[in-house]
C-alpha cells in the first residue's frame, strides 16, 4: 500500500456532530467532497488519516477506501474482496476486525457478509504467506469496514478502531457523562475560543470543562490516546508518525488563555473526579474548580459564556423536582447573569419551559440516543436592548 495515494476518506461521527466534523475537517484544509447523516467523506492519503486522527475532536473513526465495487452476491463479495493484496497490509501474525453495514435485498442476515469478508481477507493471507492473521471483535489492532448498499459495497481500512471520542482522560467518569465528541460540538456550537470568559455549573466529571481548555490552547484532541489502528498496519512508519505530531504540536498555544474557565458542582465527587479527569488531560491548571450550588458560581464580569448540563430525569417521579431546578436555572441566568450567552442542554422539552427565558436558537444534538436541544439565551442587564434600525 501507497501511504502517500490519495484516495477517498470516510469520517464517520456521532448523529447531530455532522456540521461540526465538517468546519474541523475545512479548518484543516480539506474540500468536502460529500456527506451522509453520520459521516462526511473527503480525500486524502494515509498519511492525512494518521493527522486527522490527532486532531479531530467530534469524529468517532476515520477509514481509507481500499476498494469500491459492483456486488450482486456474496460469491462476489468474497471474490472482490480477495483480490484485495491484504498480504501487503496485514502481518498474518495480527488480529483483524470486520465491522459490517448492510442493505441491500441479496442478503437479509448481516452477519454473513461480514463472515465472508473476514475468511476472503484470511484465506488470501494465508495462500500467500502461509499462516492465517486471527479474528474477533477487538478494535485494538487491524479493523475493516464493509458497506454494502444495493449492487455497490465499499471496504475500508478502518485508521482508528475504538472511537477517537475516547480520548483516554476520563479515568473517574462520574454520573451521566457526556460523550467527549459531543461536549467538543456543543463548545464548538457555541462560539467559544477562549478569548471570552466560560462558566460550567453542573461540571460533573468535567468534560466540557476539559474540551473546552483543549480548544482554548489548540491542543490535539488525541493527545493522550497511544492505539490507534493505522499502528498495526505493515506500512506504519513510526518516524512518520512522530514528525506529524511534533507540526501539530507547534500549534499549540502555550501560557493560559486570557479569560477564565470555571466548572462548579454540587457534588464533591463530582468536583474530584472533574479535578482528576482535568489533571490526566493536562489542563487542571487552566480550570478554576469549586463545589457549590450552582446559584454560588462565581460570575466574572463583563459578557462570557456559560454552559449546564442539568439532569432530565426520564423516570415517572423525577420530573418534579427537576421542574424547580429549571426554575431556579431560569432565575440564576435572569438575577447572576446578565450580559452573558447562555447554553442549556437538555432532553425535554417540557422542564425547558420552567427556564421562563426565551431561547434564540434551539441546536439539535444526541446524547446517546436521547434528542435533545441546546438551547441559547442572549442574558441582558435590565430591558433587551432595541434593533438597531436599518440603515
Ligand atoms: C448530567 S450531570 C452533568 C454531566 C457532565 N456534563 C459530564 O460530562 O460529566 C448533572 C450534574 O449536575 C450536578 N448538580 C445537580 N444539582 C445541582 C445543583 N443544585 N448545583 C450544582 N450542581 C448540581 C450533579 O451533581 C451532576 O454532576
Amino acid at each position: 500500500m501507497n501511504i502517500k495515494e490519495r484516495r477517498s476518506i470516510l469520517v464517520t461521527c456521532g448523529p447531530g456532530l455532522r456540521g461540526y466534523l465538517q468546519a474541523e475537517l475545512e479548518e484543516l484544509g480539506f474540500e468536502i467532497v460529500g456527506s451522509h447523516p453520520g459521516s462526511v467523506l473527503i480525500r486524502g492519503s494515509f498519511i492525512d488519516c494518521m493527522k486527522l486522527n490527532y486532531c479531530l475532536r467530534t469524529a468517532y473513526c476515520v477509514l481509507y477506501l481500499l476498494r469500491e465495487f459492483r456486488c450482486g452476491s456474496t460469491g462476489a463479495l468474497y471474490k472482490q474482496i480477495g483480490n484485495v493484496p491484504w498480504e501487503n497490509i496485514i502481518d498474518p501474525k495480527s488480529y483483524v476486525c470486520v465491522l459490517s453495514k448492510v442493505d441491500t435485498w441479496t442478503v437479509n442476515n448481516t452477519m454473513y457478509p461480514n463472515l465472508k469478508v473476514k475468511d476472503a481477507i484470511v484465506d488470501r493471507i494465508n495462500r500467500k504467506t502461509g499462516s492465517r492473521p486471527d479474528s474477533g471483535p477487538d478494535r485494538n489492532s487491524i479493523v475493516v469496514n464493509l458497506f454494502w448498499k444495493n449492487d455497490r459495497a465499499w471496504i475500508y481500512l478502518n485508521t482508528s478502531g475504538v472511537k477517537l471520542s475516547d480520548r483516554n482522560y476520563r479515568k473517574m467518569p462520574h454520573k451521566a457523562p457526556l460523550r467527549e465528541s459531543l461536549a467538543a460540538g456543543m463548545i464548538m456550537a457555541t462560539g467559544y475560543d477562549g478569548s471570552q470568559d466560560l462558566v460550567l455549573p453542573m461540571c460533573g466529571s468535567g468534560t466540557l470543562a476539559i474540551e473546552a481548555a483543549l480548544m482554548a490552547m489548540n491542543k490535539p484532541a488525541g493527545g493522550l490516546r497511544s492505539n490507534y489502528c493505522f499502528k498495526h498496519v505493515k506500512v506504519f512508519d513510526d518516524g512518520l508518525w512522530r514528525e506529524i505530531r511534533n507540526n501539530v504540536n507547534k500549534t499549540i498555544r502555550k501560557g493560559r488563555p486570557p479569560k477564565r474557565i470555571i466548572a462548579t458542582d454540587i457534588d464533591e465527587q463530582a468536583i474530584d473526579a472533574a479535578r482528576q479527569n482535568a489533571k490526566t488531560a493536562g489542563v487542571e491548571h487552566l480550570i478554576e474548580f469549586d463545589v457549590c450550588d450552582f446559584v454560588k458560581t462565581d460570575i466574572p464580569e463583563g459578557n462570557g459564556i456559560i454552559v449546564m448540563n442539568p439532569e432530565y430525569g426520564l423516570r415517572l417521579g423525577e420530573l418534579e423536582p427537576l421542574e424547580k431546578e429549571y426554575k431556579r436555572i431560569g432565575d440564576f441566568l435572569k438575577q447572576k447573569c446578565a450580559s452573558y450567552t447562555a447554553y442549556i442542554l437538555t432532553g425535554n422539552k417540557e422542564l425547558s419551559v420552567k427556564i421562563g427565558l426565551k431561547a434564540s436558537r434551539r441546536m439539535v444534538f444526541y446524547n446517546g440516543n436521547i434528542e435533545c436541544r441546546l438551547l441559547k439565551y442572549e442574558l441582558y442587564k435590565g430591558k433587551k436592548p432595541a434593533k438597531k434600525p436599518e440603515q
